[in-house]
C-alpha cells in the first residue's frame, strides 16, 4: 500500500489518501505538544514506539469485541487504517485521581477511585476541548444518542481489558483519552492507545512512565516510553 497525498497534518501524526478510498495511511512523528500545542518538543523514537503499541493494543482490542480502524501496519512509523468520520469527543476514563481532574476537585494525585469514571471533551482546540456531557453532544449534533451508547460502552470495555493487560506489566492505567470514528454507519475506536493518551505508572515506585513527563518537565521522557514499549514485549 503507497501513500498518495498528504490529507492533513497534526500534532502527532501526518495522515496520507492511498488509491483505495476507504483507507487512509497515518504516519507518527516524534514530534511532542502540551497545552494545545504551547508547549513543543521532540520525543525521539515516540512516532514509532506509538505506531507499534497502538496497534499491538487495537488487535488485542479486537480479539476482545472492540471494533478498531487498524487494517495493517506497515512499518515502524506507518499503519494503513480505515478512513473514519472522526466523532468529535474526546472519551476519557479514569481509574485513579489525576491531571485536570485531581485540580477540579482540589485532590491529590493517585487516590484509587470505587469504580472508574467517563467524561467527554468537545474535540475544539479553538475552545481549549470543553469539558461537556452528552446532553451538550447530542444538542450540538457531535454524536448521535446510539453513538454515545456505543462510545461507552466500548470505553468501558477498552478499560477492562487495558486495566488487565497493565497489570500483568506492573503497570497501573491511571486514565487514558480515546477517540471514535463513524465507518459505513458504526463507531470504531480510531486515533492511539501510547503514552501520549494514557497515565500509567509503575506499580511499584509510581514512577510515571507517560507524556506527563513531558508535559511537567521531569526528565526522562524518551527512557518512560522505552520502558513501556519493553514491558509490553512487542516483537
Ligand atoms: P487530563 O487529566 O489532563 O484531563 O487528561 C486525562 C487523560 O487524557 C490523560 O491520560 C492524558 C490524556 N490526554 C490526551 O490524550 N490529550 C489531551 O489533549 C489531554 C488534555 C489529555
Amino acid at each position: 500500500m503507497e501513500k498518495k497525498e498528504m490529507l492533513y497534518e497534526g500534532k502527532a501524526k501526518k495522515v496520507y489518501t492511498t488509491e483505495d478510498p476507504d483507507v487512509l495511511i497515518v504516519s507518527y512523528k516524534d514530534d511532542a505538544t502540551a497545552f494545545n500545542g504551547l508547549k513543543k518538543g521532540t520525543i525521539v523514537g515516540k512516532g514509532a514506539i506509538n505506531n507499534r503499541m497502538t496497534n499491538f493494543i487495537f488487535k488485542k482490542l479486537e480479539a476482545q469485541g472492540v471494533p478498531t480502524h487498524l487494517v495493517e501496519e506497515l512499518n515502524d512509523r506507518e499503519t494503513a487504517v480505515k478512513k473514519v468520520e472522526i466523532v468529535p469527543l474526546e472519551v476519557i476514563i479514569r481509574n485513579y485521581s489525576a491531571g485536570s481532574f485531581a485540580k477540579k476537585m482540589g485532590m491529590e494525585e493517585g487516590v484509587k477511585f470505587k469504580c472508574p469514571t467517563l467524561e467527554f471533551s468537545y474535540k475544539n482546540d479553538d475552545l481549549g476541548d470543553p469539558f461537556i456531557n452528552s446532553y451538550y453532544a447530542l444538542a450540538l449534533e457531535l454524536a448521535t444518542q446510539e453513538e454515545i451508547d456505543d462510545i461507552t460502552k466500548y470505553a468501558f470495555k477498552v478499560n477492562e481489558v487495558l486495566q488487565q493487560y497493565f497489570d500483568a506489566l506492573n503497570i497501573d492505567l491511571i486514565d487514558f483519552k480515546i477517540e471514535f470514528g463513524r465507518y459505513h454507519g458504526k463507531v470504531i475506536l480510531a486515533d492511539e492507545i501510547s503514552p501520549d493518551t494514557c497515565r500509567l505508572w509503575d506499580k511499584d515506585t509510581h514512577e510515571k512512565l507517560d507524556k506527563d513527563r513531558f508535559r511537567r518537565d521531569l526528565g526522562g521522557v524518551e527512557d518512560a516510553y522505552e520502558e513501556v514499549f519493553r514491558r509490553l514485549g512487542i516483537q
